[in-house]
Parts: C-alpha cells; sequence; structure tokens
C-alpha cells in the first residue's frame, strides 16, 4: 500500500480545543483541522474556493468557517452558505471546499487521502496526551528512531525491556514494563514527519509527573531521528 492510502494522524486532539482551528500538511496537502463548538473534529483542503486564503486563518463560529479575508462562511460539510458583500445570495452549491474523513482514536485526529479508504479501527482506549514532535526526516526514519530510544518505565525502579511492535501501518506501541507510549506516524511530506504521542492508561496515573518523565523520552527520540537524518544526508541534502 502505499502512503496515501493510509490513516495518519493529523494533531493530537487537545491540541484542537473548540471553535479553533490549525493548519498542517499530510504528504504535500495543506490541510485546516478545526473543532467545532459541539465538539466534533473536522479536516479539510486548507484553501478558501473564493481567493484561496489558508481557512486555518479564519473563524470558527459555531459549525463553521469565515474565510479571513473576505469572510465568506462554509458549513460543517465545507459547502459556503454566506458571503458577506452580496447578504441575499442564494449562493451556488457548487461553492465548496474539499472535505476529509475525520475521526479520533487513541487521543488523536485521523484523516485519509484516500479516495476509497480502509475502515477506520474502532478500537480506541484511554489515553493521555503527551506530545507531538515535527522531525526534520522522512517517515521511514522517523519509525527507526523509535525503535531506537530504550523507553525507561515509570515509577518504577524494576528493569523492563522496551518493546516495539506497530499497531497497524502509522500507529506504533513502544512499552516498557506496565507503560505503553503510542506514537501515530503522520507523513508531512518526503522530508519532514509529526509523530503525535499519547500515553496508554489513565490520568491518575500519567497526568503531570507521568507527562514529564515521558517526555525526556519524547526529546531523545527527537534527538535520534534528526541525528540520523543529519548522518545519512549527502552534501546535496538539505539538513538545516
Ligand atoms: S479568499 Fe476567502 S473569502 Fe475571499
Amino acid at each position: 500500500m502505499r502512503l496515501e492510502d493510509f490513516w495518519h494522524p493529523v494533531a493530537l486532539s487537545q491540541s484542537i480545543e473548540p471553535r479553533s482551528s490549525a493548519g498542517t500538511r499530510l504528504l504535500d496537502q495543506e490541510l485546516v483541522v478545526w473543532r467545532d463548538n459541539s465538539g466534533v473534529a473536522h479536516v479539510w483542503e486548507d484553501r478558501c474556493p473564493h481567493r484561496g486564503m489558508k481557512l486555518s486563518f479564519g473563524f470558527v463560529r459555531g459549525d463553521h468557517i469565515a474565510c479571513l479575508y473576505h469572510g465568506w462562511q462554509y458549513n460543517s460539510g465545507g459547502r459556503c452558505q454566506y458571503i458577506p458583500a452580496h447578504p441575499a445570495l442564494d449562493v451556488p452549491k457548487t461553492i465548496k471546499v474539499p472535505v476529509y474523513p475525520a475521526h479520533e482514536r487513541h487521543g488523536m485526529i485521523w484523516t485519509t487521502l484516500s479516495e476509497n479508504p480502509a475502515t477506520m479501527p474502532e478500537h480506541d482506549e484511554m489515553v493521555v496526551p503527551l506530545r507531538s514532535l515535527y522531525l526534520g526526516c522522512a517517515f521511514d526514519a522517523a519509525v527507526a528512531a523509535l525503535n531506537s530510544v530504550r523507553l525507561a518505565p515509570f515509577a518504577s525502579q524494576a528493569q523492563a525491556e522496551t518493546t516495539v511492535s506497530g499497531v497497524n501501518d502509522t500507529l506504533v506501541a513502544v512499552s516498557c514494563g506496565q507503560d505503553r507510549i503510542l506514537a501515530g506516524v503522520q507523513a508531512i511530506s518526503k522530508t519532514r514527519t509529526a509523530l503525535h504521542l499519547s500515553l496508554s492508561g489513565p490520568a491518575e496515573r500519567y497526568l503531570g509527573a507521568g507527562q514529564n518523565h515521558f517526555n525526556e523520552w519524547a526529546l531523545r527520540l527527537r534527538h535520534a531521528a534528526e541525528h540520523a537524518r543529519a548522518a545519512y544526508a549527502t552534501p546535496d541534502q538539505d539538513v538545516a
């Protein structure tokens, strides 16, 4: 399968609050991830059909987004429903933003660019958000880094081995003792990848001290991924 056929995480759920939006990229496609005031997450192409302004610069109002530039308003299905300069106009149905499917699992918002997406697995679990890492390396290098950094168990002196397993193509579980980190892998472009990290377990166990503990691991992970990229780069490759 190609990366285009996978479901990818595009944000940690907690980073997109109700009535907010953020721009991101998936396989070079500009996307806006936003959450309406009822809490439903949406993923759209990040481009206003009028003059191309990024919708992630706009304003979430109730269940729609208003573009920053001329204020055109798009409902939750992506259809333009109001043009301020022509308030009485019955807006043509063809004025529409391309909309992608959006699901929340494992504390992350997921989407796919596939025209025939595989069914999104129903399985979900209780998680505590850790952080998102934005890496200057390819998808495969980010997954390799997940295999290279040892995890230390939280609140335990016991020695335990780190094990890494693929839950699916874009979700990796890194485990140590009773601790388990879920890493969603977002292919931003051929040279950039995001890892969205969640701690599997209840808030009572991980909120605060647990998050701080595993944040140290995340920083070592970033170093490993970036260092590997620099080591493999040729003089013609951009390593900035
Ligand atoms: S560019 Fe969005 S309303 Fe004009």
